[in-house]
């Protein structure tokens, strides 16, 4: 039995009792965040870089959240990484402002202390004055830098505090094998962006996990496809395929979609890509059934095919979506416990990473990212670029989110607002996402806890489950 196991009664404040009401508290409560940081985090895998920001041999690169740093290093026997702290007295041996990067084949490593060095593989490689240390101080293992667990997955590497927890893949589950199919791992970033945003992390990851907000919240996709919208949340009836507005013609219908794909694409390239916007409105003038629902589909069909084809003609690793989406759907964002969640769409992807600071705020970057053919990548991004989260160089639908989330963080913590209530058919993703932090918080056994996150792919405008952890 693991310490986790035995630990598995350990008491968690404001918990999960009734699965649709989310007690306020767990948003910003003093105790209830320690207990993240002490209990979540460090059991976590936790997406660290892409792997594209380190393509030679001794690019490193690091990753910072709540207190801890890793270096993330490329050496001749792959990607490894390290605890970022020199051997002598702690002092970060790279970087230490959470956004260092360089490249260390040369040099290894130096602590900019008092010196001392190491290679890419961690081994020391040099101590300064060093007779006036005792020998027993110096012992070679003991001095080489502490390692951290790495593993990999969608262009990305990832890293966990815990050398017990499961390994990523067994958390990440099977919505891990359906993002391969189209093709996550060949993804590079086009830009990315970041704010602090003044909110619980939970917050800023809430605010994403269903489309219910549409509405209200981005009413400039709702009222250029208002069919759509209300096909999904109308009449709670997910799951119908494209939705179709039969009082229009085929020709209207389409013409909604593509309104729909040109708002997606407005500043946020990956949540529409500028080039599958062209493939669209290559397609405006088709021949189309007569029938809506069947010319949306054809559409669709068409549209598919197409952004296969000049995808793959411009010499990109593009999947056959047609195929793919037959059996394999992806919902409209794809979550990966506890902090990355995906949007795809077609041969693009907008993905968010979250980072708590405080109870009460958290870092918050976006990226845009595509295909592009091999050879032809552009440089990788090494560093977001910071904004205020209410600057209006946000493209509209983020700015529009980060408009809610900071004052929905005010109201949780007005007087007498004591639960979050949530919709059971679609808000679902929150009240199991919470419940699967309440396993963590009271120490679940790490193997439950792995596949309760993994149960929580695709859960996207899912329905409220009683999460067994
Ligand atoms: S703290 Fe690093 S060499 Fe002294
Ligand atoms: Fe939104």
């Amino acid at each position: 039995m693991t310490e986790s196991n035995t630990a598995s009664h350990r008491p968690v404040p404001f918990p999960i009792t009734n699965p649709a009401r989310i007690p306020a508290k767990r948003y910003y409560d003093e105790d209830f965040f320690q207990m993240e940081v002490d209990h979540l985090w460090p059991h976590v895998w936790q997406l660290a870089c892409r792997l594209e920001q380190i393509p030679k041999i001794g690019d490193w690169i690091e990753y910072a959240n709540l207190g801890k740093s890793v270096i993330i290093v490329r050496t001749r026997d792959g990607v490894k990484a390290y605890r970022n702290a020199c051997r002598h007295r702690g002092v970060p041996i790279a970087g230490g402002d959470g956004n260092g990067h360089g490249n260390c084949a040369a040099t290894g490593f130096i602590c900019p202390f008092h010196g001392w060095r190491w290679n890419m593989d961690g081994k020391n490689t040099f101590v300064y004055s060093r007779q006036m240390f005792g020998e027993d101080q110096l012992d070679p293992d003991d001095i080489a830098l502490r390692p951290c667990r790495v593993e990999f997955w969608g262009g990305c590497a990832f890293v966990n505090f815990d050398d017990d927890a499961p390994p990523l893949r067994d958390c990440l589950g099977p919505i891990a094998d359906r993002l391969e199919k189209y093709g996550v791992d060949r993804l590079r970033a086009e830009w990315c962006y970041a704010t602090v945003l003044p909110a619980n992390w939970k917050v800023a990851m809430e605010a994403f996990m269903e489309g219910f907000h549409t509405a209200r919240t981005h009413p400039q996709l709702q009222k250029s496809a208002p069919a759509v919208f209300h096909a999904l949340y109308g009449q709670n009836t997910q799951g119908i395929g494209v939705p179709v507005n039969v009082n229009a013609t085929p020709r209207e219908n389409i013409q909604d979609q593509f309104r729909l794909m040109e708002l997606l694409s407005e500043g946020m390239a990956g949540m529409c890509h500028a080039k599958d916007l062209e493939t669209a409105r290559g397609l405006l003038d088709v021949d189309l059934p007569e029938d809506p629902a069947e010319a949306v589909m054809a559409w669709y069909g068409m549209l598919n095919a197409e952004v296969t084809r000049q995808g793959r003609a411009r010499g990109e690793a593009t999947p056959d979506f047609n195929a793919l989406m037959a059996t394999e759907p992806l919902k409209g964002v794809e979550f990966l416990f506890p902090h990355y969640f995906l949007l795809p769409y077609l041969s693009s992807f907008s993905a968010y990473r979250v980072r708590p600071l405080s109870p009460t705020s958290c870092l918050f970057e976006l990226w845009s990212l595509t295909q592009f053919p091999e050879g032809e990548e552009p440089e990788p991004i090494m560093e977001a670029i910071m904004l205020p989260h209410d600057s209006v160089e946000f493209p509209p639908i983020p700015r529009q989110d980060y408009a809610n989330i900071p004052i929905q963080q005010i109201g949780l913590a007005s007087d007498g607002f004591e639960f979050m209530r949530l919709a059971k058919d679609v808000e679902g993703l929150i009240s199991n996402y919470q419940q699967v932090i309440d396993g963590f918080l009271k120490g679940a056994p790490a193997d439950r806890l792995a596949a309760a996150t993994a149960s929580l792919g695709g859960n996207f405008d899912g329905p409220i489950r009683n999460v067994d952890v």
